[in-house]
């Protein structure tokens, strides 16, 4: 039997490639750090990360141990930095694998400490995470000496722990007018300052995510961590597209045509109603798939590049369009763009739904599958 999927997430990985290539070339000489956390924003994170080396990434960011584990088992021995992980967890086999973990508070840089003099064969890197404003995960800054003087003289003392930088995430870089950057940025410097006069040597330091790499090249250090930008997507309000090219579209096939006559409602509760005679279709999509039911009245797909507005409640498993007199002749099989190249974007139906375009490409889940097209999908 030929296996026919009826909802996907169409993958195409020549934009990454495009999208890294850009990055690249207006970073450098900064080096490139491409962040595939959450499974590469929903893309797949063992394909975004091929893909991005073979096209100019230096390293890799990701948020979890089990990230970062999953790069290293599909064979991927590029640098890859891990930074929310916790001392209880086996945080030493991810050590054991080369991963390097970002250093948060105190406690994760005793547990490191205590792990590089046990195994004294063994180089462990290590980034300090410092908090510059975010007030998120990050050492404060009233504990930014005491880190840094336990790794340095720990360094010292045992020669196998290497500070390669300080980092920091920013809390408003998708409002470049906004002075809290400027304020974060300044932090950032007096860490490094800081740093340095305590003898650590700091060579790779890094603060900016897409916003601050499309909008700030005084913060780019000497390396940048873009997410968001790499899958072609901007979080900034300027209407600009940078040149980036979205890489997701989510797809679903139309599995029914039917007619309604004026008066008839469709889906739950029947909150929409015929005003005249003519068609639905049924899209196998539901809140079940990560298309929420708030969204109703908000999506409008793209069939053969004509659009329909969804109609009624969204359920669980489908949602239903309005065709109209159905001009184009749409038929059970036709795929349905309910976000992403060709269909609205995904920038476009987070703003409908007053969401961000994160959380829509982070949203086709369920019953979605993925499929690549392009680049290096081996
Ligand atoms: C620490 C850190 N760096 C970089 C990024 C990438 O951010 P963006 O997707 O906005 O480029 C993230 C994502 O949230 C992050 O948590």
């Amino acid at each position: 039997m030929v296996v026919v999927n009826l909802l996907e997430t169409v993958i195409d990985l020549d934009a990454i490639a495009t999208n890294t290539r850009i990055l690249k070339n207006l970073v450098q000489p900064a080096q490139l750090m491409c962040v595939v956390k959450a499974d590469g924003y929903n893309h797949g994170a063992i394909p975004v990360a091929r893909t991005v080396l073979a096209n100019g990434a230096d390293q890799l960011g990701v948020a979890t141990l089990a990230e970062a584990l999953e790069l290293r088992e599909a064979g991927i021995t590029a640098p890859i930095l891990c930074w929310i992980w916790s001392p209880e967890q086996d945080f030493a086999a991810a050590l054991d694998a080369n991963i390097h973990l970002a250093v948060v508070s105190m406690a994760h840089a005793q547990a490191i400490v205590k792990y590089a003099a046990g195994k004294p064969e063994k180089l462990v890197q290590t980034t300090i995470k410092i908090d510059t404003g975010l007030h998120r995960s990050g050492v404060d800054e009233s504990q930014w000496e005491a880190v840094f003087t336990l790794l340095k003289d720990a360094g010292t003392a045992t020669g196998n722990i290497e500070v390669t930088g300080v980092m920091s995430h920013l809390a408003c870089a998708d409002e470049p007018g906004n002075p809290a950057n400027d304020t974060q940025a300044a932090a950032f410097n007096r860490a490094i300052a800081l740093g340095r006069k305590l003898g650590l040597e700091l060579p790779v330091n890094h603060l900016s995510n897409s916003p601050a790499v499309l909008t700030r090249p005084d913060f780019y250090h000497e390396m940048v961590r873009p997410g968001l930008a790499v899958y072609g997507y901007s979080p900034l309000a300027d209407g600009n597209d940078y040149g980036l090219q979205p890489a997701m579209s989510w797809v679903g096939k139309v599995t029914v045509v039917k007619p309604i006559e004026p008066g008839e409602g469709t889906s739950y509760n029947l909150t929409w109603r015929a005003a005249k005679p003519g068609y639905l279709a049924v899209i196998p999509a539901g809140y079940a798939d990560g298309l929420p039911r708030r969204a109703q009245n908000h999506v409008e797909v793209t069939i053969g590049g004509h659009r329909y507005p969804q109609v009624g409640r969204i359920c669980m498993d489908q949602f239903v369009i309005d065709l109209g007199d159905n001009p184009h002749n749409v038929r059970p099989g036709d795929e349905a763009i309910i976000f992403g190249p060709g269909g609205m974007s995904a920038t476009e139906l987070a703003s409908r739904i007053q969401d961000i375009n994160y959380a829509v490409i982070c949203a086709p889940t369920g019953r979605t599958v993925r499929r690549y097209l392009g680049g290096q999908h081996a």
